[in-house]
């Protein structure tokens, strides 16, 4: 692995996503961004959002970026702007964080799961199209997708598109784990009809409370989420020409992304750096995450995949490394959304991930020694 400046970030416990070293080394910086906006007093829609959605676009390219409350907002935004209703169909993945179905089922659309596929992540293409055919044969339409990012790596998005235009189906792709990412050299934020993100603390973008962002390249959504965030806004605040949200980015959150989107860039670096050495070095007896040859992966997890899993956990534990399971539980299982799982039960891929997943630090700040710590640790519990 490429020398990093391990004196720089100095050796500590080994902390999962990093943010608590990203503040230390990085503390004057961002506390100086807060304490502009407390000073300026613009609590809400002030100066440094409008900055941070020119910069957003400025990063990934995309021609609007309209910031939010949360990710889930975001998704929730991008139902309503795309003019889904009540009673519509949507597809969306049994694997992954509850968002992705709460809202649309929020505002009354059903969701129906389709499994991932068997060696990675994203949605299984082949399952879809046999949902969309089913679906036709029942006279049920189908609205739309959405999909999401796991972990940074983008979906196979050109069979999505060909799927999508085949069946005149709108796409809404979750972000929140990939933004940064790139499909084909090119941001993630460009492919569907509207993508969304977290900036969720623990994110690679995050801020220190909740934040959302909505990208999309047509001016008329752009206009209609920046009107549905803010109460469905006309002329002003108090002119109302949509039933919206409340759902602003605060001038706070703002102030600590902007100074954090100057640092992302490096920190994607070396979170690669790190996946590629786990890539490398870990031992063959887990499963190690799949990349796309022409994808660009933020690897806001690197989430591994084994029978051991529980077992593996504990072994870490022991050893003082972190882990997370993302996620221990499919969607369709969820007690909420079970009535949504008679549609289709072939969700074995989710079933699977979810009793196989771990996902292992990494971070823009790792040290070497860490990564190679984890990694022998790793190999280690399979020796025995
Ligand atoms: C894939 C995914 N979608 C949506 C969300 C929701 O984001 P938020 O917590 O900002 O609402 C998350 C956050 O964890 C996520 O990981």
């Amino acid at each position: 692995m490429k020398k990093n400046k391990d004196q720089l970030y100095r050796p500590r416990k080994i902390s999962f996503s990093g943010i608590d070293i990203q503040l230390d080394v990085n503390k004057k910086k961002i506390n100086q961004s807060i304490q502009k906006t407390l000073e300026r007093g613009k609590f809400i829609m002030g100066p440094e959002v409008k900055k941070l959605e020119t910069e957003l676009s400025n990063f990934c390219k995309s021609k609007f970026s309209i910031t939010c409350a949360n990710g889930t907002d975001a998704i929730t935004l991008a139902l309503m702007a795309l003019d889904f209703k009540s009673g519509d169909y949507i597809i969306t993945p049994a694997f992954g964080f509850i968002s992705t179905v709460e809202s649309p089922t929020q505002l009354g659309i059903n969701p129906i799961f389709v499994d991932i596929n068997k060696d990675n992540f994203s949605i299984n293409i082949n399952e879809l199209k046999k949902i969309i055919i089913k679906a036709k044969n029942e006279k049920i339409k189908i609205k739309g997708i959405i999909t999401a990012d796991l972990f940074g790596e983008p979906a196979n998005y050109s069979e999505l598109l060909e799927v999508c235009k085949e069946s005149n189906l709108l796409w809404i792709n979750d972000g929140a784990q990939a933004f940064g990412s790139k499909y084909n050299k090119k941001s993630i934020t460009l492919y569907s009809d509207v993508t969304t993100t977290s900036f969720f603390p623990s994110k690679p973008l995050g801020c220190y409370g909740d934040g959302g962002c909505v990208f999309t390249e047509s001016e008329k959504l752009a206009s209609k989420i920046s009107s549905l965030k803010i109460h469905g806004k006309g002329e002003n605040k108090y002119d109302n020409i949509f039933v919206g949200l409340n759902s602003r980015l605060d001038s706070i959150q703002a102030s600590v992304l902007l100074e954090k989107l100057r640092l992302f860039k490096k920190e994607i670096k070396r979170r690669n750096e790190i996946s590629d050495f786990y890539l490398k070095n870990l031992c063959k007896n887990i499963k190690l995450p799949d990349k796309q040859d022409n994808s660009y992966s933020v690897w806001s997890q690197f989430t591994i995949r084994t029978k051991n899993r529980d077992n593996l956990k504990e072994f870490l534990l022991q050893k003082k490394i972190p882990t997370m399971i993302y996620y221990p539980k499919p969607l369709n299982k969820q007690k909420a959304y079970k009535k949504f799982s008679n549609f289709n039960n072939s969700l074995i891929n989710c079933e699977e991930a979810c009793n196989e997943v771990l996902s292992i630090p990494i971070h823009g700040y790792m040290c070497n020694s860490q990564a190679e710590y984890v990694a022998e640790t790793i190999n280690n519990f399979y020796k025995k």
